[in-house]
């Protein structure tokens, strides 16, 4: 029996995405070509191919994860987890020696013990093997698989994880700065800006640079997954010669040699050493300038730009007070920028007053789960 026979060529493909970026990730799509992906509950889907799953995990900034939808239907007791479970070819995605592991979360439903359900899709997905590939028990020796799922209203969606660990770790960042924010939140954040690739840009609360070294990506075409490895990239029944060509496009379409407006300031120097690290890593040292700046000191001689940054919060690090200073040096610094335009992310409730303005308009965000707002002052709407 072929037990390594390839992936199926129609494939259900579920992308996730932090709670209100759903926009920004359908926008990403289109650009990839993909016109077609409708939102539900906090998720896109798609229907695609192999190489699909290989492109998406590659081009892709602002998605979580790249999912296969295995399966959905409902369940109100272990019988009908058991036997919906066991009804999906998963011969079709496993190996003989795959490693099969099972998370997920149960939400207003029958079956709300998460372990027992676990065990029982385990169970099911393992009977289905062994059934199919005429064993006693799996080894499972091989690469590994990760099926979620989750249950909602006794609705069970099951999905095998194609990425891996989430899109946002992107291979650069290595060591731990102060409250950084997630690569894939810091795209969000510079694609619902107006930074467009040679326009000036800056984040003068750089920490350990995410936002200048996704500016700087973003406007060199770098796909958000170029510089890493994936969960498919271990399964020996997905062609890496899928991968490959997905590879071969995306280097096809980067354009490093671009000259870009780049520059990142913080107070902290431990943390622009960091942010000058991870810009290496992420190969664009080259496209930023860092300084060790108070936000206060802030200047530019360029006449246009755009300012995303995440400042101090006030929560962890930085007590409140400090925080507010930085909304006020930002805000005196901003009234001398012209044509400049400012994004700013803070969960601070008196951010405006602080900043001295009222944004042009707002926007709901979660930064690790923490409500924020993401505050917009555009360049052609300042007063004269
Ligand atoms: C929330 S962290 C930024 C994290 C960053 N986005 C990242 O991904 O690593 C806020 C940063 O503001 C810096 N900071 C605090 N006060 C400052 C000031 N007055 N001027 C410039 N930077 C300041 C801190 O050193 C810290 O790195």
């Amino acid at each position: 029996m072929n037990t390594h026979k390839q992936f199926p060529e129609k494939l259900n493909i579920t992308l996730t995405c932090a709670s209100g970026v759903e926009k920004v990730l359908k926008s990403e799509l289109k650009r990839l070509g993909y016109e077609d992906a409708p939102a539900l509950n906090g998720a896109l889907s798609l229907s695609g191919t192999p190489y699909d799953v290989a492109r998406l995990n590659l081009f892709l900034r602002t998605a979580d994860r790249v999912y296969i939808k295995a399966a959905e239907f409902s369940a109100d007791d272990f019988d009908l987890l058991f036997e919906g479970v066991r009804a999906v070819r998963w011969e079709d995605y496993f190996p003989l020696n795959a490693r099969v592991t099972v998370n997920g979360k149960c939400v207003k439903s029958k079956l709300f013990a998460i372990s027992a359900c676990q065990s029982i899709i385990k169970k099911a997905i393992s009977d289905r093997l062994c059934g199919v590939y005429k064993v006693n028990r799996l080894a499972e020796t091989g690469a590994l698989y990760q099926v979620e799922f989750s249950l909602f209203k006794d609705v069970v969606s099951v999905y095998i994880n194609t990425s891996g660990a989430g899109l946002h770790k992107r291979g650069y960042r290595d060591l731990v700065g102060i409250a950084p924010i997630k690569e894939t939140l810091a795209s969000s954040l510079i694609l619902l800006s107006d930074f467009y690739k040679e326009r000036p840009f800056t984040d003068p609360f750089c920490g350990s640079g995410t936002i200048a070294i996704e500016a700087a990506r973003i406007a060199l075409n770098i796909g958000g997954g170029v510089g890493r490895r994936f969960a498919f990239n271990d399964w020996d029944n997905f062609d890496g010669k899928l991968f490959d060509q997905a590879f071969t496009e995306a280097k096809d379409k980067e354009d490093r040699s671009r000259k870009l407006e780049i520059f990142a300031s913080d107070i902290d120097p431990k943390a622009v050493k960091l942010a000058k690290r991870h810009a290496e890593r992420a190969g664009v040292l080259d496209k930023i300038r860092f300084d060790v700046k108070d936000v206060k000191y802030f200047s530019t001689e360029l006449s246009c730009g755009t300012i995303v940054t995440n400042p101090p919060y006030g929560e962890r690090v930085y007590d409140i007070e400090e925080a507010e200073r930085c909304y006020k040096s930002l805000g005196e610094v901003y009234k001398g920028l012209d044509r400049w335009s400012c994004f700013v992310i803070t969960s601070a409730k008196n951010f405006e007053k602080k900043f001295g303005k009222k944004c042009d308009r707002d926007r709901k965000l979660y930064n690790s789960n923490r409500e924020c707002k993401y505050y917009y002052y555009y360049a052609d709407k300042k007063d004269k």
